[in-house]
């Protein structure tokens, strides 16, 4: 079976994101942060076992390095310099842009992601993925609703990229209605 990814590449990124986090907690948790680059990237590799046709280097590399710009230090002139210039766009697509209000920026960022390669549409599925597993304490009904609409929305705009995780977003947001009320 060809493997459409390397090991490397998985390894090179993750020893930078683990850099670049360093000291963050999943949200309402002692959990390190980058537990959750693992399980983005893991959600990607499942699918790319299917869907050969993808780049798995770019796939897997943007998974890992997803929020470096938004939650650290790190800049797109670092990602593009250190990765590639396809990475780095990828990242940035993935990145809120703060200077929006809030309710606008998920739409800005999916008309960003959906001018990206594919490989970067499932990364944010990927990402939405992850997420929906039981809220954090400190959430309200009404941001456990907003966030389940979110992912619908999500779901909507890129599930033509991937219908391997497609599919696996839909049957968590099924999942995720345990947490309404
Ligand atoms: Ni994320």
């Amino acid at each position: 079976m060809q493997q459409n990814w390397s090991q490397e590449t998985y390894i090179k990124a993750l020893k930078k994101a683990a850099q670049a986090h360093h000291g963050q907690k999943i949200p309402g948790s002692e959990i390190p942060y980058i537990i959750h680059l693992s399980y983005v990237s893991m959600e990607v590799i499942a699918a790319l076992n299917v869907e050969k046709e993808r780049d798995g280097n770019l796939a897997i590399q943007c998974a890992i390095l997803h929020d470096v710009i938004e939650d650290t230090a790190t800049t797109f002139e670092e990602i593009q310099t250190e990765f590639s210039e396809s990475i780095a766009n990828g990242v940035l697509a993935l990145t809120k842009d703060n200077s929006l209000e809030k309710h606008l920026q998920m739409t800005d960022s999916l008309r960003r992601i959906r001018k990206q390669p594919p490989e970067i549409w499932m990364v944010k599925l990927a990402d939405r993925i992850t997420n929906l597993q039981t809220p954090p304490y400190y959430w309200n009904q009404e941001k456990i609703i907003r966030y389940r609409e979110e992912a619908i929305q999500i779901y909507e705009a890129l599930k033509g990229a991937s219908q391997f995780l497609a599919l696996r977003l839909a049957s968590k947001i099924e999942d995720y209605k345990v947490f309404i009320k």
